[in-house]
């Protein structure tokens, strides 16, 4: 049923598809604003290990509000897949979405032993997202990247009546906040240290990050709380400590 570049997606890539100058095959030609973002994250592909990080930190707090049952899950950003293998034990079916081939190379290497998974790579902003189809929507580090309320509709039309959308995504700190940021410093130190035994990372994977961060930018959470308020009643977005928020939602009622 999946439409857009389903038909490229449908075709899973090996180590053959890889092309004179190494670059893989599959490529999305008709979504040229994505370029870039693709570029961004099919560089940092090669250092993906799916160790903690700030994100994977949350995995565990968001699988808590996977609704139970769950049949259909739709995970848009996924990257490598490390939280779409865990969506894997919680749902029937999981369809993850990524728009650098690198990436869902990788979560496909990785993911081989899951039948319940089919990744694709996708824009999510052109990808036509099925109407009141998924029991869970979740996404990831990702949502910055695209154009806000955009993407929120498109994720809450897709959702069936008490199906929950999940975000974690990253937001700018406001002055009155950088006191919290602050302290968050040392727990971010103690946890990456306790997870990884090193407290930053390999010089390499330092560039790769950096050369990404230039192209992000982060809403602060009253201009969140402000433009989701309205898009999704009774949203609840949450601050927490790693410099992520939260944003759950169910939709009680078919819009
Ligand atoms: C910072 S990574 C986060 C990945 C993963 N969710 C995690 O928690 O580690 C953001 C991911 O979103 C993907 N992405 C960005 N824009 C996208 C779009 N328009 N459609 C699909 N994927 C997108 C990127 O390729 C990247 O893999």
């Amino acid at each position: 049923m999946w439409s857009c570049q389903d038909s490229e997606s449908r075709h899973y890539p090996s180590l053959l598809d890889m092309g004179s100058r190494g670059e893989y095959t599959e490529r999305m030609t008709d979504c040229p604003d994505t370029t870039l973002i693709q570029a961004d994250f099919d560089r940092p592909a090669a250092f993906s290990n799916d160790g903690w990080n700030h994100n994977s930190h949350y995995h565990r707090f968001l699988l808590k509000h996977v609704p139970q049952p769950c049949q259909q899950v739709l995970e848009v950003g996924c990257s490598s897949g490390a939280f779409t293998r865990h969506l894997a034990t919680r749902a029937e079916q999981v369809l993850a979405l990524d728009v650098s081939p690198q990436m869902i190379h990788l979560a496909r290497e990785r993911s081989q032993q899951y039948t319940n998974i089919e990744f694709h790579i996708a824009d999510a902003l052109s990808w036509e997202f099925p109407s009141d189809y998924f029991d869970c929507i979740i996404s990831i580090a990702t949502l910055h990247h695209v154009p806000l309320e955009e993407m929120l509709l498109k994720m809450k039309r897709a959702l069936r009546v008490n199906g929950v959308l999940l975000i974690l995504d990253l937001y700018q700190e406001s002055l009155a906040g950088a006191f919290t940021s602050l302290a968050a410093i040392p727990i971010n130190l103690m946890l990456k240290y306790l997870n990884t035994c090193r407290f930053r990372e390999p010089p390499e994977v330092r560039a790769a990050w950096a050369e990404h961060g230039k192209h992000d930018t982060y809403l602060t959470l009253s201009e969140l709380r402000q433009r989701c308020h309205m898009l999704l009643p009774g949203v609840k977005i949450r601050k927490h400590v790693l410099w992520r928020y939260s944003l759950i939602w169910k939709k009680t009622a078919a819009f």
